[in-house]
Formats: C-alpha cells, sequence, structure tokens
C-alpha cells in the first residue's frame, strides 16, 4: 500500500482505523518493520536504553540521533519515521530548537520529531509547523523527566492531573502537533483524550481507546533487555533464538564441525604442488 503521510494518518483516524508504531534503530530493524506493514516508525530515544545500554535516556545526543535515523530511513519504504528529540535539545531558545529539529530532518531525513512536555511546547511546536516539520507531541510519563516524576510511574491518575493532561493534549494539538503520544496513562482518560482532539493518539501504556499503538521494538521480541513493563506484550523470544544460534556457532568452532566443506574454498591440486616445490 502507498507511502504514510502526515495527511493519510489524519484520514486514518477518521475512518476509526487504528494506526500501528513501533520504534526501530537501524537498517535491518527499520526495513523488517517496514515490511511488516508498520504505519509510523518512532527512532526512539529509548535507544539509549536498548540499544546503547544506558540506564535512562538522558545521555542520548542529537548526533546519537541523527546517526540512527540516517540507517532507519535508508530502511522504511512505507513507514512515516519520527525520531525524537533528546534531552535538553529542545528547552532553550526555540532558535536552538528548531536548528536541532532541522538537523533531524536533513541529514537524518526523518519526515517529523516527537518532543516530551504540555502545553509550554507550543510556542516551538507552532513554529517547527510553520517551517515545515511535523510535531508528535508526548505527554503522561515522560521518560527524560524521570528525576522529575521520581521514577517511571502512571501519570494522570488524581483529577488535577488528569485535567492538566487533557489541558495539555489540547494546546500541542492547538498548537500545530499532528499526533499525540500518551504514555503510562488511565485507559479511560486516554480515551478522553483521544475523543476531544481530532489529531491520532499513539498510546503505550494507555489502553485500547487511543487511535494507534506503539511499543519498542526490542521488548515486543524480548531482543536483548531484560525485565519488560507491564504495557508490553511480547510476540516472540528472539534473544532465546539468537543465543541459541551464536551458542551452536561457538561449540561448532570449538569442535571443528564448522567450517565444512560447503563454506570453504580450494585451489587446484598442481599449484599446491609447485607450492610444496
Ligand atoms: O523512545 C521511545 O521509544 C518512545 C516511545 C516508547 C513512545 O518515546
Ligand atoms: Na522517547
Amino acid at each position: 500500500s502507498s507511502t504514510v503521510t502526515v495527511v493519510s494518518l489524519r484520514e486514518m483516524k477518521r475512518n476509526r482505523e487504528r494506526i500501528v508504531m513501533l520504534t526501530a534503530y537501524d537498517y535491518p530493524s527499520a526495513k523488517i518493520a517496514d515490511e511488516a506493514g508498520v504505519d509510523m516508525i518512532l527512532v526512539g530515544d529509548s535507544l539509549g536504553m536498548v540499544v546503547l545500554g544506558y540506564e535512562s535516556t538522558l545521555p542520548v545526543t542529537l548526533d546519537d540521533m541523527i546517526h540512527h535515523t540516517k540507517a532507519v530511513t535508508r530502511g522504511a519504504k512505507r513507514a512515516f519515521v519520527v525520531t525524537d528529540m533528546p534531552f535538553l535539545t529542545y528547552h532553550g531558545t526555540i532558535e536552538d530548537a528548531l536548528r536541532s529539529a532541522g538537523r533531524i530532518m536533513q541529514e537524518g531525513l526523518a519526515k517529523a520529531v516527537k518532543i516530551e512536555g504540555g502545553a509550554e511546547l507550543a510556542p516551538l511546536i507552532r513554529r517547527c509547523t510553520q517551517a515545515g516539520i511535523p510535531v508528535v507531541g508526548h505527554i503522561g510519563l515522560t521518560p527524560q523527566s524521570v528525576h522529575q516524576l521520581g521514577g517511571y510511574k502512571v501519570q494522570g491518575k488524581t483529577p488535577e492531573a488528569a485535567q492538566k493532561l487533557l489541558d495539555d493534549a489540547l494546546a500541542l494539538e492547538e498548537a500545530g502537533a499532528f499526533a499525540l503520544v500518551m504514555e503510562c496513562v488511565p485507559k479511560q482518560l486516554a480515551e478522553l483524550i483521544s475523543h476531544k482532539l481530532s489529531i491520532p493518539t499513539i498510546g503505550i501504556g494507555a489502553g485500547a481507546g487511543c487511535d494507534g499503538q506503539v511499543l519498542v521494538y526490542h521488548d515486543i521480541l524480548s531482543y536483548g533487555g531484560g525485565r519488560v513493563p507491564k504495557f508490553v506484550k511480547q510476540y516472540a523470544d528472539a534473544g532465546s533464538l539468537i543465543k541459541q544460534a551464536i551458542a551452536q556457532y561457538a561449540a561448532e568452532v570449538r569442535s571443528g564441525a564448522f567450517p565444512a566443506a560447503e563454506h570453504t574454498f580450494t585451489m587446484k591440486e598442481e599449484t599446491l604442488e609447485r607450492l610444496y616445490g
């Protein structure tokens, strides 16, 4: 089917077609996700944790994000690629933030950027949108603020917190965000916000009432990491499969079973005789 755009994503919401988003961080993960029919690929700053081995997303740099985005956009033919702006790259002046977003688009060839936060981001979203940079919002659990939030916890559970998330969602849409990620919020609140907005909502730990869902590539495949959050469903055990394959390779090298004749090159007997003199 045809290439995904901001226009087709809005249409999907109108037609009540659920949007499938998955993270990817390199060429093969993007190619596989794209070929499997994922609508949106997120180059998430979760790459800091799942592919770079950091404890949080905070150490991830703009150059890291651009490097991985370049690989992902080479692998994604149909899917719409969104890249996270990393920690502290959009909290200074609007000019600085715009320049950083611009690098993600020009060097990484992403089609949009995602930023974590509420109504305070409205002026930046307005400027990006005016400059031709589509923006995805991200509210609820915002991992770049983990130290401010006091851990990875469900957000919006009190009446005041729920009202703030609703107000933020409306402000982000009003400012021009074309989609909104909601992470770790009660399903009733996510459903309410999804009804109030005309832009698509993409949930992660936000229940089935969102217009789409996003999960982390390595989480759904059980590839590399340890324990996964409650909201993850593991669809394969790639980690075990890969470990088993590597262990077999190691065993065959040690036993001499690998390489076999079919993995080996040979030369003519006469050539060999001349070498021996
Ligand atoms: O970085 C990421 O992978 C994300 C998603 C989990 C929404 O922001
Ligand atoms: Na992220």
